[in-house]
């Protein structure tokens, strides 16, 4: 996938299935017709819904899945099951699995290849706790997390991966990182990709910020040379305030 303006919503584990629908529905519909992809990340309950209802606008993705296709892994959902249901997208690697659900970087790298193999698009996150960024330790912990989970991967599948940097001091807080923040992130893993794979792999890829990203912030951390988006908690449990975010770029 070329490079692309995206804002995703990444709902966590809230909305009932109808409430979901409807704000799906409201997005899709009151969104502003620029060239940004939409991303919808809902439960895995709200899927199958959200896929009979989308129009071309807004696309669907699943928020985890297994490494495996099919086994004995009770209370999973399987890459090949996202894959059958007409599902393109899925989230790898966000903090809260990592922290809440012991998600290693071994871990991922399994599911991201997994994925991948499956033909879904994967949107990786990675990010710093606050102790790492007091320490000003953050594009060593970031660095460690792309190449331990994705730099396996040939520059062909890297097309398939777009990374979400998401801080993780900046998540469901309330303290964005500032425009500067996230543009020294995003330009220092732009950087580190080209010196792994090319300069044409780091022009290519999107790289979204998340972490309190609102309509009043939005428009001032996409306006960043090397922020291509971002992938949003809160603000896209509601419609306007999503559809405000699109139609930041
Ligand atoms: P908030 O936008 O609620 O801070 O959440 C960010 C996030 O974790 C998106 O994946």
């Amino acid at each position: 996938m070329a490079r692309k303006n995206i804002a995703a919503g990444n709902w966590k584990m809230n909305t009932s299935v109808s409430e979901g629908v409807s704000i799906f529905n409201d997005i899709s519909t009151n969104r502003i017709d620029n060239d940004a992809l939409v991303i919808i990340a809902p439960p895995f309950t709200h899927l199958q819904s959200l896929i009979d209802q989308k129009k071309d606008n807004v696309e669907v993705a699943a928020q985890n899945c297994h490494f495996e296709n099919s086994g004995a892994f009770t209370g999973e959902i399987s890459p090949e099951m996202l894959k059958n249901m007409g599902i393109k997208y899925v989230i790898l690697g966000h903090s809260e699995r990592r922290e809440y659900f012991q998600e290693s970087d071994a871990l991922l790298a399994q599911k991201v290849n997994s994925a991948l193999d499956n033909g879904l698009h994967v949107i990786f996150c990675c990010g710093e706790p606050l102790e790492v960024r007091k320490a000003d330790g953050q594009n060593n912990f970031v660095a460690a997390q792309l190449k331990n989970g994705l730099f396996h991967l040939s520059e062909k599948q890297l097309a398939n991966i777009t990374i979400a940097y998401e801080p993780i001091w900046a998540i469901g807080t309330g303290e964005t990182a500032t425009s500067q923040q996230a543009q020294d992130m995003h330009a220092y893993l732009r950087s580190y990709i080209a010196e792994n794979y090319s300069q044409e792999a780091a022009n290519n890829i999107s790289i979204l910020y998340g972490g309190s990203v609102k309509p009043d912030n939005a428009k001032e951390l996409f306006g960043q040379p090397d922020v291509d988006g971002g992938l949003v908690g809160g603000a896209s449990l509601k419609s306007d305030s999503f559809t405000d975010i699109i139609a930041s770029f």
